[in-house]
């Protein structure tokens, strides 16, 4: 409270948006790269020696990208003390959807019993979950919106080509989500920062089932169904992007690489994580590397590990946690969010 002048001020905390509760599925299946190495032309040494990964999750056939979203949609709700009908919004980053349409966020808001809420998807590759946070922050300016399940899901086991021995070894299936409510204290996103470079967009991609090449027999046997990836381009691009988004949204609120006590890069490839840690000078201790378990989990990546570590509490009330990815687009983009919660608000 400030007085001036004789007259009592409020005052005015501007509103955050504030993770008010996150929760996370995962596949109970794990591949190794034992399996894989029956599968294809690979080895253990060379998998953990060029990307770090030790293991991923597999969904079983039954399993569609609602059925994780939901599971983690509860887990999110439960930890925010809230209940479906609280909800005001639900957006799904996917690029993994159930189907083409109805989106899986209108399934999830079927199965969730939050009827009538306004439910959609956003497709923006493993970017998708930082897409949907910004999405989420920007309707919160809003006095019609108050509380956002915001879910980042993938399985992208149904999108590979088992025989393409440059992308099966990467990738794996989990679902995060995140109950994005306002708050008045410190905590809450801080800065954001979103962007995309379309003219990359060959080196990643699924080329048929959209409208440019529809499913047919000929898109089945030339394997347009799947991952496409040009593994050095996007390596390239992934290591410059996610320190110029570490820059950005650091510069921009006045911190250094220093004040962070959390950095959440995209989990695609440890080599690509430790050429960030370097650049940035964050420690190991003080990024995560989720990659090792889990593999790539696209939109899931890290909303999954801001929930496994926070249930591990390896993440605390006031830290300072720098989230940064890049995908499919190319998109890019990325969160600071001082970490923590109102208690009374939601
Ligand atoms: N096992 C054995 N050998 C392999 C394998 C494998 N699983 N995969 C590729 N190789 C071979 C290649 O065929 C190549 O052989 P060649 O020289 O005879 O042609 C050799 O290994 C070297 O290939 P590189 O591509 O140079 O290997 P690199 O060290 O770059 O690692 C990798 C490849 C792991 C794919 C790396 O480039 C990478 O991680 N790129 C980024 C991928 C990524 O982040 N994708 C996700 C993007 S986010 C999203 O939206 C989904």
């Amino acid at each position: 409270m400030q007085v001036i002048s004789g007259v009592i001020r409020k005052k005015v905390v501007p509103m955050k948006a504030q993770i008010k509760g996150i929760g996370h599925a995962l596949p109970d299946r794990i591949m190794t790269n034992e399996e894989l190495e029956t599968m294809v032309d690979t080895s253990t040494e060379w998998i953990i020696e060029r990307t770090g990964i030790l293991e991923r999750r597999i969904a079983g056939v039954d399993t569609a990208a609602s059925d994780l979203s939901y599971e983690a949609a509860l887990m999110a709700l439960e930890r925010s003390g809230m209940q479906a009908k609280d909800l005001d919004l639900i957006i799904v980053g996917t690029s993994t959807p159930d189907m083409l349409f109805p989106s899986t966020a209108c399934i999830v808001q079927d199965r969730l019993g939050a009827r009538n809420v306004p439910a959609f998807d956003l497709e923006a590759g493993c970017t998708g979950f930082v897409y949907s946070l910004v999405v989420a922050e920007k309707f919160l300016l809003s006095p019609e919106y108050n509380n956002i399940l915001v879910v980042g899901v993938d399985i992208c086991s149904r999108i590979i080509d088992y025989s393409d021995r440059n992308t099966c070894v990467l990738f794996g299936d989990g679902a995060g989500a995140a109950i994005l409510g306002k708050g008045s204290g410190d905590t809450g996103i801080l800065g954001t920062y979103l962007g995309a470079d379309g003219s990359g967009g060959q080196f990643l991609c699924m080329p048929g089932g959209g409208s440019a090449r529809p499913a047919s027999h000929e898109s089945v046997e030339q394997g347009l169904h799947c991952i496409k990836m040009d593994g050095s381009e996007i390596f390239r691009f992934a290591t410059r992007i996610t320190v110029d988004i570490s820059e950005k949204l650091l510069g921009a609120a006045g911190y250094k690489y220093e004040d962070v006590d959390l950095f959440v890069p995209h989990q695609s490839n440890m080599r690509i994580i430790k050429s960030a840690m370097r650049r940035m000078k964050i420690p190991e201790e003080k990024t995560v590397t989720s990659v090792k378990q889990f593999g790539n989990m696209s939109a899931a990546c890290l909303p999954v590990a801001l929930s496994i570590y926070e249930e591990e509490g390896k993440l605390q009330e006031g830290d300072l946690v720098l989230l940064a990815a890049f995908g499919a687009g190319l998109s890019y983009g990325g969160a600071l969010l001082r970490w923590g919660r109102d208690k009374d608000v939601f």
